[in-house]
């Protein structure tokens, strides 16, 4: 790869910015998995350009999951399925190793930071890993058995199985939501790496961190909401390519 001398000043600039951050975090979104196989939501080879976004409108599910499921199958398990993390996964799971990096807040539902080691990780819009009843409320590990169903039904009561993740019209789970906007709210450094900014109210995390007095650092090979008028610093790389470079630089093995 080369990289011309204005993008290494800012590799320079970042990664000088996490070795003396005191309290830095990552907020991530689609793009950070888009080296390891998992396609990102906008954009030319975008998954809304490809479905329509209504197959996760909470309500159109609820009265046609029957012809959302085959799709949310396709998208959300077919392509997850044996996506490991990428280096940009492994450099934030070490940086928390190293004690330079208190938290990752995540847009994505595919468990490749958890996979990639890190533990302190805010699942903003939930993840994939559970199913559960819209009946009974029960929650259901996700197991090959019940994917195979045309329409995954509860076991217990057969009420229609629904992915425990956000879906449009949601609310975000409380949990995640009070533990991100407080990291934001204390945290000196963030680091955005991979989303466009288009979705609410995770959209608003990184203006809050801002707002508070952190540096902004973006990591996305394109411009996104946030480039302009939120980052401080906009790095235009890959996600795994820009954690190589600045591991490099800061000696870090990934
Ligand atoms: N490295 C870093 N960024 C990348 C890469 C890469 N290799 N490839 C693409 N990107 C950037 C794109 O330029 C784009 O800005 O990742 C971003 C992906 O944006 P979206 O597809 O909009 O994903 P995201 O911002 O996470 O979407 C937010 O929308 O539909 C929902 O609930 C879903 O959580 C998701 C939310």
């Amino acid at each position: 790869m080369t990289v011309d001398k204005k993008v290494i000043s800012l590799i320079e600039e970042v990664a000088g910015l996490i070795d003396n951050a005191g309290f830095a975090v990552a907020f991530t979104g689609a793009g950070i998995s888009v080296e390891s196989g998992i396609p990102s939501f906008r954009g030319e080879d975008g998954i809304w350009n490809r479905y329509d976004p209504k197959i996760l409108e909470y309500d159109f599910f609820r009265y046609h999951p029957e012809q959302c499921w085959p799709v949310i199958k396709e998208i959300f398990y077919t392509h997850f399925t044996g996506a490991t993390p990428n280096a940009a996964h492994r450099f934030l799971a070490r940086l928390e190793e190293l004690q330079k990096l208190r938290c990752v807040i995540t847009q994505n539902i595919d468990g490749l930071h958890q996979k990639a080691g890190s533990r302190e990780v805010y699942c903003f819009h939930g993840d994939s890993s559970a199913l559960r009843c819209l009946k009974c409320d029960r929650v259901f590990e996700v197991t090959p058995a019940l994917l195979s169903l045309p329409l995954p039904v509860c076991p217990e009561c057969r009420g229609v199985l629904k992915p425990d993740f956000v879906f449009f019209g949601e609310g975000i789970p409380s949990e995640a939501y009070q533990a991100s906007f407080e990291a934001a709210s204390n945290c000196d450094l963030m680091l955005v790496i991979g989303t466009t900014g288009e979705v609410y109210p995770a959209a608003m995390l990184p203006d809050e961190a801002r707002k508070n007095g952190a540096r902004i650092i973006e990591i996305n090979p394109q411009r996104s909401q946030f480039s302009s008028t939120t980052a401080h610093v906009h790095l235009p790389l890959k996600a795994g390519e820009a954690a190589e470079l600045i591991a490099g630089l800061l000696s870090i093995t990934l």
